[in-house]
């Protein structure tokens, strides 16, 4: 684990090495644009660096991150962030991705105060209350577990019904969003939707995910 300050200024040297040794016009080119194909809206757990689990470089995806990546209709950061994205940098794929072991959901989900987080928190004990039904009877795990799944597809929802994807989508069905959860136990990405491009698509959510319920 890097624990030092200097050691990331002596790896950043290193890693201008490295790309230099394998393209001599790699900054210039870095620097002439970006025209990235996803965005990421993703935990910012240091457990889940979007990069190194999908295997992306510098250019390749737009990132948002905030804490259980939430999508929330009044945050202007992440809004700004969407509206850009889809409607500048024309983005084709949308990426929502939680992960298990998730430290806000396990906060939601509990009675302990936390302070100024546990405002950004609370539309997680509302998902926890909407899908009580289903999460009862679960052993806390995979209470766990399921919430962090079904937050992701709350995300997916909520993300889909901004004004920005509505109008992307009738414009020309762009972009697909898509619902993702990181094992960090496996290292493996598990899709919780299909790919999503219309409101049809959307009330197919739930539906999906029954049905590769324990598959
Ligand atoms: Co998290």
């Amino acid at each position: 684990m890097i624990a030092h300050i200097q050691h990331l200024l002596r790896n950043n040297a290193l890693f201008v090495e490295e790309q230099l040794r394998l393209d001599p016009g790699y900054f210039r080119n870095l620097s002439e644009g970006q025209h990235p194909a996803f965005l990421w809206i993703g935990c910012s757990d240091s457990r889940v660096p979007p990069d190194r689990i999908t295997g992306t470089q510098p250019g390749d995806m737009f990132v948002h991150r905030n804490i259980a990546n939430l999508v929330v209709q009044t945050d202007m950061n992440l809004l700004s962030v969407v509206q850009y994205a889809v409607e500048v940098l024309e983005v084709e794929h949308v990426i929502v991705c939680g992960h298990y072991g998730c430290g806000g959901v396990k906060a939601a989900m509990g009675d302990a105060h936390h302070g100024l987080i546990d405002n950004w928190l609370r539309t997680l004990k509302d998902t926890q209350q909407y899908y009580w039904k289903e999460l009862a009877p679960l052993d806390e795990q995979a209470r766990f577990d399921r919430m962090v799944e079904l937050n992701v597809i709350e995300q997916v929802y909520n993300l889909g019904k901004t004004n920005i994807v509505q109008g992307a989508w009738k414009r020309g069905g762009k972009p697909h969003i898509h619902g993702w959860v990181f094992d960090l136990n496996s290292g493996f990405i598990h899709p919780q939707t299909s790919m999503i491009n219309s409101d049809a698509a959307m009330q197919e959510v739930c539906k999906f995910h029954n049905g590769i319920v324990g598959a």
